[in-house]
């Protein structure tokens, strides 16, 4: 395939661009920070160059993982995150119907679906995210703008029947502004801990996209939650708010040992977790890493 992917120069790209070329795939990258992955160094938000890019490219498919994200939120508008994550995506869209592209896959976040309300976790139960959680109540202009970016590309699927998956992926990369479990622990502890219910490594994002991609046209339009398959089931929700070390000792009982040769902790309490099952069910993905693996890595040899 053709594939435009957007924010060639960011994280995910890094990745994801080498496993495409890798498959066979021609890709083009668009993004404002040069990097040796970008071919044109430019923004998604101006209509004309995105126009050029695809029919200049022959482009047949576009990954769109460009955006303005959490970290941006300290440094740019509101206005900024509008031009970037709307009306970027409504250019891409547009210019992808007008140019007989064929699938489109939208690289969006599972922070959308985290209300105010559950980001304070102060419910007696940890809340189980999967893909039917309702209503959806983004707290920041990162959320509101990919969730109507979201729209932006269910409503192109239902008028033009362009073929759209969504990945609404967890945390890839550490984020400052959302360390809230981390008051107590190392940074690797950390994000240890949370491959067990809001993590997955940039390797397995990057083979989701690819994923996703191969199987675009047969499903039409879904959305999707990816991260590391959770251990965890909706009746661990009460416990994990009051004994999370309580709960993973259960579905891993030498992991207190293990994590004590490293002079790690469990999180004493856990307010939510991603549920990734219909990725495996619909989309037949499952991330190769996850707590399992991380806790055998860090078991002697
Ligand atoms: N990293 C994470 O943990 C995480 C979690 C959930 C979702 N995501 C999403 O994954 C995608 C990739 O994230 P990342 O971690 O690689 O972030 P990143 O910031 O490293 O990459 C994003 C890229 O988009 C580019 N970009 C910004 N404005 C643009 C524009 N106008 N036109 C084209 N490109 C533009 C940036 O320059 C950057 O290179 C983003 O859409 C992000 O929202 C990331």
């Amino acid at each position: 395939m053709n594939i435009l992917i957007t924010g060639s120069s960011g994280w995910l790209a890094q990745t994801l661009i080498p496993l495409l070329r890798k498959d066979g795939h021609k890709v083009t990258g668009i993004d404002p920070k040069p990097s040796p992955l970008t071919t044109i160094t430019g923004s998604i938000a101006d209509r004309a160059l995105v126009a050029r890019t695809i029919r200049d490219n022959g482009i047949t498919a576009i990954i769109h993982g460009g955006a303005l994200h959490k970290p941006n939120i300290a440094t740019n508008t509101n206005q900024d995150f509008i031009n970037v994550n709307v009306t970027g995506t409504l250019n891409l869209l547009e210019e992808a119907i007008a140019n007989g592209v064929d699938r489109f896959i939208f690289t969006s976040t599972t922070s959308l679906m985290i209300s105010q309300t559950i980001r304070d976790g102060r419910g007696p139960r940890a809340v189980w995210i999967d893909e039917t959680l309702a209503p959806l109540q983004p707290r920041n202009i990162y959320g509101v703008t990919k969730y109507a970016a979201e729209k932006l590309c269910h409503f192109f699927h239902a008028e033009h029947g362009l073929p759209v998956i969504i990945l609404r992926t967890a945390r890839f990369f550490p984020e400052e502004d959302d360390m809230a479990h981390a008051i107590s622990q190392s940074e690797p502890n950390t994000k240890a801990n949370e491959f067990l219910f809001r993590r997955l490594t940039v390797e397995d994002a990057a083979a989701a996209h690819a994923a996703a991609l191969a199987r675009s046209p047969e499903i039409g339009f879904d959305i999707f939650i990816v991260s590391a398959k959770t251990p965890f089931s909706p009746s661990d929700c009460e416990q994990l708010m009051t004994d999370a070390p309580g709960v993973v000792r259960r579905y891993f009982p030498d992991y207190e040992s293990v994590y004590a040769r490293h002079g790690w902790t469990m999180f004493p309490s856990i307010d939510r977790v991603y549920d990734a099952g219909k990725l495996e069910r619909r989309l037949g993905f499952t991330c190769r890493t996850g707590f399992a693996e991380i806790l055998r890595s860090l078991r002697p040899a």
